[in-house]
């Protein structure tokens, strides 16, 4: 492939004469002298056509070119403040590669629904381009994250023949002569295998969830990442939560910034990210939220308001843990101070994101394990391998799932997970 430049470089080209190529984001003309906007995916620059430094047929090349028509811009790079993206070209050619019919997009306002049908097309505006980028980086710094720290990347199937976060939300096929198969919820059982082969391991991919949740929050694929570590307590778990989260943000905050002004984040809650966590238990929670004259029931799961209303109280992210057994996985191990509760943790984004990770210490022992696998009526047989873990060589062990679309969200500041994530699948929605 011959070295192609592209408009992010520019800074290293100013008063050269270079070739760009891309597409016209817009175009705009006063009199004699005429500007073209290119984008090329890593940013905009505005070419500048003077009509008597031209030649006619190439200055008349401007009025054929319709908004996302293709073409290669040739010309002298020259920093302009005032210019979109900073730069501007004194343009001597320009070359069309393909003129794009009548584009659906255009800069007025058009409904989400509109937007979500074209989505394929959606993904070239600035919003999208900047929400995309933030996305990247936080995926990047996750495995940066644990590539560092020793951990092996174990990825687990997503065809599984049981339930691992309950049975009621699973999607299922028919898998040849051997039944059903499920899509994955999560990859943590398996990721539990692999803490006991490698000490320290996470699982990233895709995971599949069929509850009938129509809120701002659900997807029903997203991507999650489920680090699981050998003879880690609870403790340990939250010290990895809250590293693993520092390390995120402190990256985009520091390789995004100009993403994130552009999607007009406020970023103080997210330097405070910087600073410890705070940790509550469960009980503690319920009390906030008595405190707040709300009517909760020691017992219930948060609902996302009762979440929102507790993350009010902390200026950064907060770590519930200890909830009730009865609300909480089969695998979690129970608190061997009080036998009601559940070694879990849930962290909660500020500003009412709500839950971004789910963690837990694992049950370890085998015939507490196998009494749960009971009571929840889950298929033995289907289990029998992760028994398997508790017979040979169990150790205490502890692990969490950080959902990548909700941390998205929270890091941009986006009222809706539909955004965060190139094609969503929601109840409703398919395609594109
Ligand atoms: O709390 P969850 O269900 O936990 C698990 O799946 C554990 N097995 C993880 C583990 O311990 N290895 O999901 C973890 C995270 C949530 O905190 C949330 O960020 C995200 O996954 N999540 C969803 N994101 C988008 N849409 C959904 N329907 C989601 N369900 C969970
Ligand atoms: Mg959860």
């Amino acid at each position: 492939m011959t070295s192609r430049l592209y408009i992010e470089d520019l800074s290293n080209h100013i008063g050269e004469q270079v070739t760009l190529a891309g597409w016209l984001y817009n175009k705009r003309s006063s009199g004699k002298i005429r500007f073209l906007i290119l984008r090329d995916g890593t940013g905009l620059v505005q070419g500048v056509l003077v009509k008597n430094n031209l030649a006619e047929e190439i200055f008349n090349k401007f009025d054929e070119l319709t908004q996302e028509s293709s073409f290669r811009m040739t010309g002298t790079v020259r920093k302009e403040e005032r210019a979109p993206g900073g730069y501007e070209m004194d343009v001597q050619n320009v070359e069309i590669i393909s003129i794009a019919k009548e584009y659906p997009i255009s800069p007025k306002d058009h409904g989400v629904d509109f937007l979500m049908d074209r989505r394929h097309l959606w993904l070239r505006s600035s919003r999208q381009h900047a929400i995309m980028r933030v996305r990247h980086e936080i995926i990047r710094s996750i495995r940066e994250f644990f590539d560092t720290r020793g951990f092996t990347l174990m990825d687990a199937p997503i065809f599984t023949p049981a339930a691992c976060e309950g049975t009621s939300t699973l999607f299922e096929t028919e898998y040849f002569d051997l039944g059903k198969a499920y899509l994955t919820q999560s990859g943590q059982l398996y990721g539990e295998a692999g803490a006991m082969a490698f000490g320290k391991t996470y699982v990233f991919g895709p995971t599949f969830r069929a509850e009938k949740s129509k809120t701002r929050r659900h997807l029903t694929e997203f991507w999650m990442v489920e680090p699981e570590v050998a003879f880690n307590d609870l403790n340990d778990n939250m010290d990895l939560a809250e590293a693993l989260l520092q390390h995120i943000v402190a990256n985009v905050l520091k390789n995004r910034m100009p993403e994130l002004t552009s999607l007009e984040r406020n970023t103080a809650f997210l330097e405070n990210v910087a600073k410890p966590l705070p940790r509550i238990t469960y009980d503690e929670a319920v009390a906030i939220l008595h405190k707040k004259g709300l009517p909760f029931e020691w017992g219930n799961d948060l609902g996302g308001t009762d979440e929102t209303v507790i993350s009010e109280e902390f200026d950064r992210p907060v770590m519930v843990h200890r909830y009730p057994s009865a609300i909480k996985a089969f695998y979690m191990k129970r608190d061997p101070e009080n036998e009601k509760l559940a070694l879990a943790v849930d962290v909660l984004a500020p500003e009412g994101y709500g839950e971004i990770i789910g963690g837990s210490q694992r049950e370890d022992d085998y015939d507490l394990l196998l009494g749960r696998i009971k009571e929840h009526d889950l298929p033995q047989e289907a289990f029998d391998w992760y028994l398997d873990l508790r017979r040979y060589g169990s150790v205490p062990h502890s692990g969490f799932g950080l959902g990548v679309e909700r941390t998205v969200s929270w890091i941009c500041g986006l009222d809706h997970v539909r955004e965060t994530i190139p094609f969503p699948r929601m109840i409703y929605r398919l395609t594109p």
